[in-house]
């Protein structure tokens, strides 16, 4: 049986929550790129995260990949475009399915996004939100990526600082607001925690959850029905595939490899705690620039 080979970008470990939320729906082969060497990607501008990000294209492309997760929310935010742009294979980011669940969801029409610096100041999900006839206040929370890396999941200290963030965004966004938006791979991990934080008519958003649901849709609509629009794949691979492929149970059916920037061991400690289960083998690349 030929699965497709999914190839998942992100500045470093946190996209593996969508690595997550993906290998729970559909069965693939994944190929997971972690630019772990230049992260932060929040704190840094369109141009240089454009050009990290096509360089992280260019890289899984040569790995045969069918189609392109944009896991960061950062760099699907500052240079969605760019990327596809330069991307042979079909692409999807992580901004639109979140905006879509959200406005699904919210019956107020307003919504608030938390997200990196650079998220915030791309606007890019206030745009997607209000294509959706949403208002927005989108609210930068830049400790919780330090604090989730660090493994305080379940700490007082974080529980204070998003104490702090979100009467901020609250007191800021329109009053009947009810959905808040996780807009960085990092925030799943600490949705436990946000959950007790704001008020209960809150929904929260988890745009690796919505992203999933996008790219399970995708495989099996327009990859593996309709094998011409894998651009990626050989022909003799796409002559394979069957609708029926996609059905399978996809705990059975999946394939990890892993790519990090920086170090491999540190990146294999911090991806048990993001994927939930432990990553024995992660090869080191070297991009350059
Ligand atoms: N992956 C980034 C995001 O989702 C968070 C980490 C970073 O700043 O590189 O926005």
């Amino acid at each position: 049986m030929t699965l497709p080979r999914i190839g998942v970008f992100d500045s470093g470990v946190g996209g593996l929550t969508v690595l997550k939320a993906m290998s729970e729906q559909l069965p693939a082969h994944y190929l997971y790129f972690g630019d772990t060497a230049r992260l932060p990607y929040g704190t840094k501008s369109a141009e240089t995260v454009a050009r990290y990000a096509i360089g992280a294209t260019r890289f899984l492309e040569a790995q045969n990949i069918d189609l392109l997760v944009i896991a960061c929310n950062t760099a699907t935010a500052l240079a969605f475009p760019r990327i596809k742009d330069a991307a042979h294979v079909p692409v999807v980011g992580v901004v639109e399915p979140g905006a879509a669940m959200a406005a699904e969801l919210s019956k107020s029409r307003a919504a608030i996004v938390i997200a990196t610096e650079a998220t915030v100041s791309s606007h890019a999900y206030r745009d997607a939100l209000q294509r959706h006839g949403l208002t927005t206040h989108e609210k930068a929370c830049p400790l919780f990526v330090p604090l989730v890396e660090e493994g305080w999941i379940e700490h007082p200290v974080t529980e204070q600082v998003a104490r702090i963030y979100l009467a901020e965004a609250l007191a800021q966004a329109p009053e009947r607001a009810d959905v808040l938006v996780l807009a960085c791979t990092h925030y799943p991990l600490i949705a436990p925690l946000l959950r007790r934080i704001v008020p209960e008519h809150m929904q929260i958003v988890d745009s690796a959850e919505s992203t999933a649901r996008v790219v399970k849709k995708i495989i099996e609509k327009d990859v593996i029905c309709h094998p011409e629009r894998s651009e990626g794949a050989s022909a003799a691979e796409r002559s394979r595939r069957t609708p029926m492929d996609a059905k399978v149970s996809p705990a059975e059916h999946r394939t990890f490899r892993f790519y990090a920037t920086d170090s491999t061991d540190k990146f294999k400690r911090l991806a048990t705690r993001f994927l939930g289960r432990q990553v024995d083998h992660v090869e080191h690349v070297d991009l350059g620039g």
